[in-house]
């Protein structure tokens, strides 16, 4: 046993893309990025976060994937045999490492998040929010965010259910349980998005997410889209790197990543227009933070006919979206622990639980019990966790990746991972990992400290 390495491998170039979009769609897009165009003022954040994902995000995607395809370790050895390969210093396998601690504190928060969607799966299946008025509503969400040990049960089960997949290693049935329930979910937001325009003032909506306002880019909002893009493609922590590192000697990645980006951004916006059209006729602010969706969409499902089985089915699907992505947010945390302390998968996915779960509790506990502890006065351990490694552990390492793909790796390999059918497409990528994403997200970071 101990001579035969421990990988696993995609069945196809299929699954590769299910399990890719699996881990790049998810909270991010229906959670997240609703509220962060809240907070950031709406349609300078969307263009700002698009560009990002074109010229940033998409090319590093490559990048990361092709890395760790052809180094096909854990992302930190992967990182040092590349280097050592291409001559390089072997320092480059802290990127591996800066990637683990990203991957660590995002899946600790994910876990909390996650869980307050299991506890509004069951709230809305029991029809509870029927009947209510939007002000208790989103009263309720407060009194909820209140209770430690409510969000702390429902913290747990869910870390114990990625935990539990992860333990048995990568899975077939959540690969053809993807091929369901991606599309499925897709549905679903349609017909919210729908309903919630129709109801809504979708008017004020459209304007707010599409009409262009460069008055309001300010380096604090760049920086926030230029993190956004990053999370929801689930890159710069090395999770795209080890899901290349599964991939079969012959598929090539570059056709897939496009159409998974593509995918990712359309959840996110179907998902901004199921939210923003009632958030204007109701008129909530749009800044609601992370409480937004949960405030929001209950109100849609009290009002809509057959609201409490769309809402059932909404918030099923979102937490199935959210498991694949915390599979693989756990998946390279895993790997690394069997490959470098050579313990079993089981034990490994035990501990990586157990320590994202107890980091998890500092999250849970800054909505309520601890919600005055603030480093520098400023961030709750939530706000670290999920703004602060977002926003500048998940580029550094994006930029990391890309530099050594493009300066480092040899471009033989990379052509022949990469799989361009016409040269101009191989050249534009490397230009862009070479220059253009490097200095991008230097330059935002630099502006965003200063
Ligand atoms: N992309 C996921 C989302 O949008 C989150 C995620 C999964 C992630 N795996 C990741 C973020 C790896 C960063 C790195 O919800």
């Amino acid at each position: 046993m101990p001579s035969k390495s421990p990988k696993e491998s995609w069945s196809s170039k299929k699954s590769f893309i299910l399990a890719a979009t699996g881990a790049a769609v998810g909270l991010g897009n229906i959670w997240k990025f609703p509220y962060m165009a809240g907070d950031n003022g709406g349609s300078a954040f969307v263009i700002i976060y698009l560009i990002c994902v074109v010229f940033i995000g998409l090319p590093i995607m490559m990048a990361e994937i092709i890395l760790g395809k052809c180094g096909c370790k854990n992302p930190i050895d992967t990182m040092k045999n590349l280097a050592i390969e291409a001559k390089a210093t072997p320092m480059w396998r802290y990127t591996g490492w800066i990637g683990s601690l990203s991957l660590l504190l995002i899946l600790s928060f994910y876990s909390v998040v996650s869980g307050w969607s299991i506890f509004y799966l069951l709230k809305t299946s029991v029809g509870f929010f029927n009947n209510k008025t939007p002000y208790e509503i989103t009263e309720y969400w407060n009194t909820f965010l209140q209770s430690p040990l409510n969000l702390l049960i429902w913290h747990s089960l869910f870390m114990f259910i990625t935990m539990y997949v992860v333990a048995k290693g990568v899975k077939n049935g959540l690969e053809k349980a993807s091929n369901i329930l991606m599309p499925a979910l897709f549905v679903v937001l349609i017909l919210l998005a729908i309903y919630s325009s129709a109801t809504g003032d979708s008017k004020k909506a459209l304007n707010f997410l599409f009409s262009f306002d460069y008055h309001k880019i300010t380096p604090s909002l760049i920086i926030d889209a230029l993190g956004h893009a990053f999370f929801t493609l689930a890159l710069g922590a090395g999770c795209m790197l080890v899901y290349g590192a599964y991939l079969p000697k012959k598929v090539t990645v570059s056709g897939s990543v496009v159409s998974i980006a593509f995918l990712d951004v359309m959840v996110a916006f179907l998902s901004g227009m199921a939210i923003f059209p009632l958030v204007f006729k109701y008129n909530l602010t749009p800044q609601g933070g992370p409480g937004l969706m949960f405030e929001v969409l209950p109100i849609t499902f009290a009002q809509m006919p057959f609201g409490s089985i769309i809402g059932t089915f909404f918030f099923l699907l979102l937490l199935f979206a959210a498991w694949t992505s915390s599979i693989s947010l756990a998946e390279p945390l895993v790997l690394l622990l069997i490959e470098k302390a050579k313990i079993s998968r089981k034990i490994s996915a035990i501990i990586v639980g157990c320590t994202a779960w107890v980091i998890g509790i500092g999250s849970l506990l800054s909505f309520n019990l601890w919600s005055d502890y603030k480093l520098f006065g400023k961030w709750t351990i939530f706000y670290i966790n999920t703004d602060l490694t977002t926003n500048f552990l998940l580029p550094i390492g994006g930029l990391l990746f890309s530099v050594f793909a493009g300066w480092k790796l040899s471009q033989i390999k990379a052509r022949e991972a990469l799989g361009f059918q016409k040269e101009w497409q191989y050249k534009s990528w490397l230009f862009l990992v070479k220059y253009i994403a490097p200095i991008a997200i230097i330059l935002i970071i630099a502006k965003a400290v200063i």
